[in-house]
């Protein structure tokens, strides 16, 4: 595959799909279209791109080249350990007393890995999830299917949250329906240059897409947009995105700072 500009293809070099399945082709060739990098059918440590999309154990997942014979990363979709596992789950914990026991809309700005939004999702929040990696946005397409069949959400009737594909300060603007709570989470530079742990989520999520180095401006529409708060997820050591919060709540190694209107 010829590319022309990085500004048109944002994963030169960076991302290929990965197909080892004849069968799944089709649903391969699709992914690489939309994303616009190349389709392999075999990998190795020499291969130019550094993370593979590819589907495995039913779901697609993003593998690390380093770690290509691991079983890659996913959108889980399954409930955190000790979380109710009814629905809806009690509105407890750090993150539900920084989204507000009464807030009933929310929209993730910043949905990444879904993680928080699944949280939040299980505790009855009516949650719309916006995301502008495209690669994120594949991942959580497929973790949003998988979640629309599971049978508690099937039985119950329960609505997946939708997943809104952009930059979500353009897409904030536009909104028609105002949430009354935005949650960010962006992603901070890290407290130390390299790091000895193993590769985790976030860690690659980092590689792959950069610190969000507009997460200021990002702040300054969800709390144009925002009908009564902001919660800001942070990491412990990070100053306050905006000033003095209202209130914060602190969880591990991390801080909700929420911003009142
Ligand atoms: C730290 S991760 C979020 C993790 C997420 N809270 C979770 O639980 O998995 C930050 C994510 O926000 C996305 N992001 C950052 N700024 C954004 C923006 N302005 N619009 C949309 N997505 C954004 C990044 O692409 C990245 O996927």
């Amino acid at each position: 595959m010829n590319f022309l500009t990085d500004i048109q293809y944002p994963y030169q070099g960076k991302l290929a799909v990965l197909c080892q399945d004849d069968n799944a082709l089709n649903i391969h060739s699709l992914v690489a279209d939309r994303l616009k990098v190349p389709l392999y059918q075999s990998a190795t440590k020499n291969t130019a791109e550094d993370f593979f999309l590819t589907w495995r154990d039913d779901r697609l997942k993003l593998i690390d080249k380093d770690l290509l014979k691991k079983g890659g990363l996913s959108v889980d979709i399954e409930p955190r350990p000790g979380e109710q596992r009814s629905w809806p789950a009690p509105k407890k914990g750090a993150l539900a007393q920084a989204l507000g026991r009464k807030t009933k809309t929310i929209v993730d700005a910043t949905t990444g890995w879904g993680q928080d939004s699944l949280h939040m999702f299980r505790m009855g929040y009516e949650l719309r999830c916006i995301e502008r990696s495209p690669i994120m946005v594949e991942l959580l397409a497929d973790g949003f299917t998988r979640l629309s069949e599971v049978d508690w959400v099937k039985n119950l009737d329960v609505q997946v949250p939708e997943l809104i594909s952009g930059n979500a300060i353009e897409v904030l603007s536009n909104l028609e329906t105002k949430p009354e709570c935005i949650y960010i989470d962006p992603m901070f530079p890290p407290k130390r240059k390299k790091s000895a742990l193993p590769k985790k989520s976030m860690t690659i999520l980092r590689d792959l897409l950069g610190d969000d180095k507009d997460r200021e401006q990002l702040f300054e529409m969800a709390f144009q947009t925002a009908t009564k708060r902001v919660v800001v997820k942070s990491p412990d050591y990070a100053e306050p995105i905006a000033g003095k919060p209202n209130e914060s709540f602190s969880g591990k190694l991390l801080r909700y700072d929420v911003y009142l209107k």
